[in-house]
């Protein structure tokens, strides 16, 4: 039988809720059901950082800890974790080295983004392979806090605060939290099916299903098509919180079992829906180094941590930064729903603007793309106003198969010029069997832009991206050839 209530550690004290707390955000349920006002609220859309918290899954037999926006994270996807706020970061009285490192450095004025700075920056000495021994450097810093904003202080205080840590003063969340017992009690609930109940202000009943395999999230999809699949909700948490949605029915995929892994086997790269960015940066690292150097440009750490691959590819966005990777590598997506699973091509998969082939009861299980050869070039590119924390204006990813300075293949897709990203077969056509030279490249550009419809929007003129669609070969051009040059010397 479903278990009627969710079940998780808060500062290392067990926690059940039911009822209509299980459709709150984390944020909200801390401050208002617990009095724990440490955690703040700024923006509610995942881009200040201030409402950080350190969320600990079971992995392995022990717990993995890492930083999320609690702002739009829901009570009902955090069965079978441990949460860590910022005051369970001081024990016994005594404050966490990060807490008296931001003191003694002052890196604290009004206070209101420092619980959340603080929380980012104890996860940091967390780490797969045992204790950190090196001290935090600012360049690591640079990306780790790029998910939290500070509007008063200023960022050389906190930077230097970080920096002055002795990693051999920061305990790890397993020294603060033993982890044998709890890690081996979060994965006896995670084997739990979850059906909580609830009702709203105005009396509307809710619920939300936690089901542990695929086939019965999909028996429970195509029940209803009210049903609102949730996974890491950094998309949905974000609509909710600007009231464009308000959820009643909500299958949560976070019991299902398997599926949040990332594989590379014989050329292959699997990567489970619903794994998180983090899991995929941790995964592609040294095999995929430019798709690496995107990701490090994909949200900030917290929304990386929570936001899962699965969502950025139904959430259908024209300019999802994953995209235009999948589409040179001719990804093939494997849906499952009540008759079983199909593998769909990616080029398949998108009918129109955030429109997809999916089925009213299919959901997206894996991902499975080709990596590329050792002749085959590869080049990915994202273009936002700011180089961090923002939603980009332009994406692109070029590869092509070279034999020799000839082009025997040539792939390309951008996102941002048009209702969904676009492959570019006249531009490919063109280059296929030419040497690959900058005349060729800008000849392609010119091309390219007839196969492109932009439109103006905030974030960029027409005429802004049809340009950068142009001018994105000529750059191809040079970073193969720079690159090509440096493995020369
Ligand atoms: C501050 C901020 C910064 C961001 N930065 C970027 C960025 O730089 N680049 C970028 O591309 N995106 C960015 N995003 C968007 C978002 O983080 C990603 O799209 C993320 O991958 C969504 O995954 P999720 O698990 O959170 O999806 P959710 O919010 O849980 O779901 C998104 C959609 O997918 C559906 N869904 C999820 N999983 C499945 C499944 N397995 N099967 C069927 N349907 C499913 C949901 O029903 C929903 O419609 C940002 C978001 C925020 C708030
Ligand atoms: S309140 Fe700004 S990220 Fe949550
Ligand atoms: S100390 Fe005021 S916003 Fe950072």
């Amino acid at each position: 039988m479903a278990r009627a209530e969710l079940r998780f550690y808060l500062n290392g004290e067990p926690v059940h809720v039911a009822g209509d707390e299980a459709f709150l955000t984390l944020s909200e349920y801390l401050r208002q059901r617990r009095g724990m006002t440490g955690t703040k609220i700024v923006c509610s859309e995942g881009d200040c950082g201030a409402c950080s918290v350190i969320l600990g899954r079971p992995a392995g037999g022990t717990i993995r800890y890492e930083s999320i926006n609690s702002c739009i994270h829901f009570l009902h996807q955090l069965d079978a974790t441990h949460v860590v706020t910022v005051e369970g970061l001081s024990r016994n009285g005594a404050l966490h080295p990060v807490q008296q490192a931001m003191v003694a450095c002052h890196g604290s004025q009004c206070g209101f983004c420092t619980p959340g700075f603080v929380t980012t920056m104890a996860s940091l000495f967390e780490q797969d392979e045992g204790r950190r021994t090196q001290r935090l450097t600012e360049e690591e810093l640079r990306d780790a806090l790029s998910g939290n904003l500070c509007r008063c202080t200023g960022y050389v205080q906190i930077v230097e605060a970080a920096c002055s840590i002795d990693p051999a003063s920061a305990p790890r969340m397993g020294e603060l939290y033993p982890d044998k017992a709890m890690a081996a009690q979060l994965a006896e609930w995670s084997r739990d099916e979850v059906r909580v109940e609830g009702r709203d202000v105005e009396g509307n009943e809710l619920l939300a299903y936690l089901p542990r395999t695929w086939e019965a999230a999909a028996a429970f999809k195509a029940e209803s098509p009210e049903t609102l699949v949730v996974a890491g909700a950094t998309d949905l948490g974000v609509q909710r919180n600007k009231g464009r949605i308000a959820p009643r029915r909500i299958l949560g995929l976070a019991n299902i079992d398997g599926d949040d892994e990332v594989r590379i086997e014989d050329g292959v790269l699997t990567i489970g829906a619903r794994a998180t960015w983090t899991a995929v940066e941790r995964a592609i690292r040294t095999i995929l180094p430019d798709y690496h150097r995107i990701l490090l440009r994909f949200g900030g750490p917290q929304i990386r941590s929570a936001g899962t691959v699965g969502g950025n590819l139904v959430n259908a966005s024209p300019i999802a930064d994953s995209l235009p990777f999948h589409f040179v590598t001719e990804t093939e997506l494997e849906l499952v729903g009540t008759g079983g699973t199909r593998r769909v091509p990616i080029a398949d998969f998108y009918l129109g603007y955030r429109k997809t082939a999916l089925r009213p009861d299919e959901l997206l299980r894996r991902i499975v793309a080709r990596l590329p050869r050792g002749n085959e070039v590869l080049r990915l590119y994202k273009v936002s106003k700011r180089k961090n924390l923002d939603i980009s204006t332009f994406t692109a990813a070029i590869l092509v198969r070279l034999d020799g300075a000839r082009i025997a293949e040539a792939r390309v897709a951008l996102g941002g010029v048009g209702p969904v990203v676009l492959r570019l077969p006249r531009t490919e056509a063109f280059l296929h069997g030419r040497e690959i030279d900058e005349e060729t490249m800008r000849e392609a550009g010119r091309l390219a832009r007839g196969e492109i419809t932009p439109i103006t929007d905030v974030r960029g003129r027409a005429e802004y991206r049809a340009r950068l669609a142009e001018n994105i070969f000529v750059k191809f051009y040079h970073d193969v050839a720079a690159e090509h040059a440096h493995a020369a010397v």
